[in-house]
């Protein structure tokens, strides 16, 4: 049986004042059983988030972490300050990080790498753009960002997958629940046997435009184990209301 998780990745989005707002809401508001709840802040709002959770059902992640250990990397955050810091969490291969950072999937193997060496527990992101999936090559690009990721571990503990089709990220266009389930089982298939990973039980969520109003019919989806939220999650009761469809 594998938790539902629920993950809010806030993106670039918050201050001290809406951080504090909007998890003092979520914290106070009821969990449902069953169902694992994560927020991923900006570094710079860690710390805080980190306390205003302490004692809830509310997890902490980041949003990336370097490849590297410690050293001279300006702007980097080891995984190891996250794992420190008290994050549980880290997102990797977000589809933001590879298009605008250039992350190659030999740099996403690193940074999984250095996050489970850590302790943290990755959430990978693949997905193909609109081209890919109109020619027809969505299932292979998907396929080789996981071996690209996953490829060269010998074991993944904890490893979440989120399949986050790139033309559904910020657009309010999403995967239909048939689009997405087809391409969750197939990660399920290509996940056996990469890292000791068993895509029977490795979690697989789904991102790309949830909201309150289509998350229950993607989680009817067999395959579908939760969400990775941007936009709503930055309110507090879209957020939840999405937590409360994953229950
Ligand atoms: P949106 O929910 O805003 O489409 O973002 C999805 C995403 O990129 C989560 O990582």
């Amino acid at each position: 049986m594998r938790q539902r998780l629920v993950v809010g990745n806030w993106k670039m989005h918050g201050s001290r004042d809406s951080v504090h707002a909007l998890l003092t809401d979520l914290v106070a508001a009821p969990a449902p059983g069953g169902v694992g709840v994560a927020v991923c802040p900006t570094y710079l709002h860690i710390h805080q988030a980190l306390s205003l959770c302490a004692g809830s059902a509310v997890a902490v992640g980041a949003q990336d972490c370097s490849a590297q250990e410690e050293g001279a990397f300006t702007g980097e955050v080891a995984a190891a300050m996250l794992a420190d810091a008290g994050c549980q969490w880290v997102i990797i291969g977000h589809s933001e990080r590879r298009q605008y950072h250039a992350e190659s999937d030999a740099l996403v193997a690193a940074k999984l790498a250095a996050a489970l060496g850590a302790g943290l527990q990755p959430i990978l992101c693949v997905g193909e753009t609109r081209e890919q999936r109109e020619a027809g090559d969505a299932q292979g690009v998907v396929a080789a960002q996981l071996k690209g990721a996953l490829g060269e571990l010998v074991s993944a503990p904890g490893l979440v997958v989120a399949y986050e089709p790139v033309w559904a990220i910020g657009t309010g266009l999403t995967a239909t629940p048939g689009e997405a389930q087809s391409m969750h089982a197939f990660i399920r298939g290509e996940l056996d046997g990469l890292a000791g990973l068993d895509g029977d039980t490795t979690r697989v969520l789904y991102g790309g435009s949830v909201k309150a109003d289509n998350a229950g019919e993607l989680f009817a989806q067999q395959d579908i184990d939760g969400a990775l939220v941007g936009g709503a999650s930055l309110k507090a009761a879209d957020f939840q209301a999405i937590v409360n469809a994953a229950a």
